[in-house]
């Protein structure tokens, strides 16, 4: 919505809240319950300045404990799509259909309302979906509207922020670039070296050329080789960073044998992804001693290509208590402690949508700023278990067919995100007149805006099956392709 929001641990909120600019707050879900012992609180002084509160789930259930209402575990956990009715009129959900559906995802429920507060619809499962104290601009959903599975949720969140909390629409790309780079200038030191993890993936030619934009020629972008791109991805990503910008330094190092080396035997998903994130940072401070090893610098900054969302899923360590680890994104729960430089993550608070925006406004070409994200850890996340290089070109192969026929026949923007994963287990088939008893592929298409919640893409059942034909046929290994049919949640995007 173009409006500037920050993200504070509730136990550190207090002296945020004091502040003037504070237009609104919103409490967010989370998993834990309001009665348990040494669960997140409502903030102090987060009803004392008269600013508009949303609370959200948990959140909701948080402002009506302090409100004087009641909250109880419930009989029924209300998980998925629910239909929302509306009781009453209220600002809030103003312009939203008198029945909608939204997204439910909660154990305990409210049981009684604060005494000012006034019901504003309800759900079946669900008596108190949604409360308003219209005078005191405080409100509460039990349904996510931040989800895309909430059909009116943008809705509703734009009447709190633009209608309820009065803010403006000012924090536009342009913006973001500009207190990005001044913010970069003012944390890197005159004499340092930076280097930029760069994979040609959106994420990170965003981040490469923002830094750029502040310190200029000290910036050296390294694009690894790790043996887990797919098809052909060196050479294309080399040649498109060239032809985008001849004036950034790109340096390609090869390392595939370190990292296959590293991921020898190894089964586990999270112990995958630390070993890769481990191995990255060995190969970058290889390159960085050789940058600085004439030079006298003051400092050494990485710089990464973090995406909100990558913090938010690898919650980890100090931040446990507030968000529970979905996975290790490899460039952020991954780093080693004894890490020997700064690192700068200046996409760090954007989501994806976002940074596709300010890449528009920086100038990066249509088809890097399209391109479909591609995780740090690469195939290894998609060949469930070990990871052996047969396995890895059967993979590349298999992946390299799905994304030509996409292309091909025009479809590749129709999804967001769309990949092959291996799935070494053995099926029974028969070709020619023989049995085969040979490997599956598991082919993933999602539609998504902020990769936290996607669908399964429908794509044309005709492209699916001349996909499955040409894999089977060419693919040595693999007798059986599946089409995933889940949504995230439950599922991840990811398999592994
Ligand atoms: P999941 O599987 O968590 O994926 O639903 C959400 C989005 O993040 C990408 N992803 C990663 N990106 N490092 C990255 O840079 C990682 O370790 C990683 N794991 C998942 C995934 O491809 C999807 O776009």
């Amino acid at each position: 919505m173009q409006v500037r929001a920050e993200l504070v641990p509730w136990d550190r909120a207090p002296p945020r809240l004091a502040q003037p600019d504070v237009a609104g707050i919103i409490l967010s879900g989370g998993p834990a319950g309001v009665y348990e012992p040494g669960a997140p609180v409502l903030p102090a002084g987060a009803l004392d300045h008269f600013v508009p509160v949303l609370g959200i789930c948990y959140g909701m259930q948080l402002l009506v404990q302090a409100l004087g209402g009641r909250v109880a575990g419930g009989r029924n956990r209300e998980y998925g799509s629910a239909t929302l009715t509306h009781r009453a009129t209220s600002r809030l959900l103003q312009g939203v259909p008198a029945r909608s559906q939204v997204w439910m995802s909660h154990g305990d429920r409210v049981m009684a309302l604060p005494v000012d507060g006034s019901d504003i619809a309800f759900s079946q499962g669900c008596p108190h979906a949604a409360f308003a104290m219209e005078q005191e601009r405080l409100y509460g959903l039990q349904f996510h509207p931040e989800v895309n599975h909430t059909a009116a949720g943008r809705r509703i969140l734009q009447n709190f922020v633009v209608d309820i909390c009065g803010c403006k629409a000012n924090w536009t790309p342009a913006q973001v670039i500009q207190d990005s780079i001044l913010h970069i200038r003012a944390v890197v030191p005159q004499h340092s070296q930076v280097i930029c993890a760069l994979s040609g993936g959106v994420d990170s030619c965003v981040a490469a050329a923002l830094v750029h934009a502040a310190v200029g020629d000290r910036l050296v972008c390294i694009f690894v080789e790790n043996g887990l791109l797919r098809h052909q991805e060196g050479v294309s990503v080399m040649q498109a960073l060239r032809a985008w910008r001849p004036d950034l330094k790109v340096v390609a190092v090869d390392a595939s044998e370190d990292f296959l080396t590293d991921l020898a035997g190894v089964t586990d998903p999270e112990d995958k992804r630390k070993r890769i994130g481990r191995r990255f940072i060995r190969v970058f401070e290889r390159e960085m001693a050789l940058l600085v090893a004439d030079n006298e610098v003051e400092a050494c900054f990485l710089v990464q290509g973090t995406i909100y969302p990558d913090v938010i899923e690898s919650a980890s360590g100090r931040d446990e208590q507030h968000a529970h680890t979905i996975k290790t994104h490899h460039n952020v729960g991954g780093l080693p402690a004894d890490l020997r430089f700064q690192v700068l993550e200046p996409l760090r608070m954007l989501f994806k949508d976002e940074v596709r925006r300010i890449g528009r406004e920086l100038g990066l070409p249509g088809h890097i700023l399209q391109r479909h994200p591609f995780p740090g850890p690469g195939l290894a996340v998609r060949i469930l278990g070990k990871v052996t290089w047969e396995r890895l070109e059967a993979l590349r192969a298999a992946d390299h067919i799905f994304m030509s026929e996409l292309v091909k026949n025009d479809l590749y923007n129709a999804t967001d995100q769309a990949f092959a994963v291996l799935l070494p287990i053995q099926t029974v088939g028969v070709m020619g007149d023989g049995r085969t008893y040979q490997h599956a592929i598991g082919l993933r298409a999602v539609s998504t805006s902020d990769f936290m919640t996607a669908e399964w893409t429908r794509l044309p059942w005709d492209l699916v099956a001349e996909v499955s034909r040409r894999i089977v046929n060419e693919v040595p290994g693999i007798n059986r392709v599946v089409y995933d049919v889940s949504s995230k949640p439950p599922a991840t995007i990811e398999w592994e």
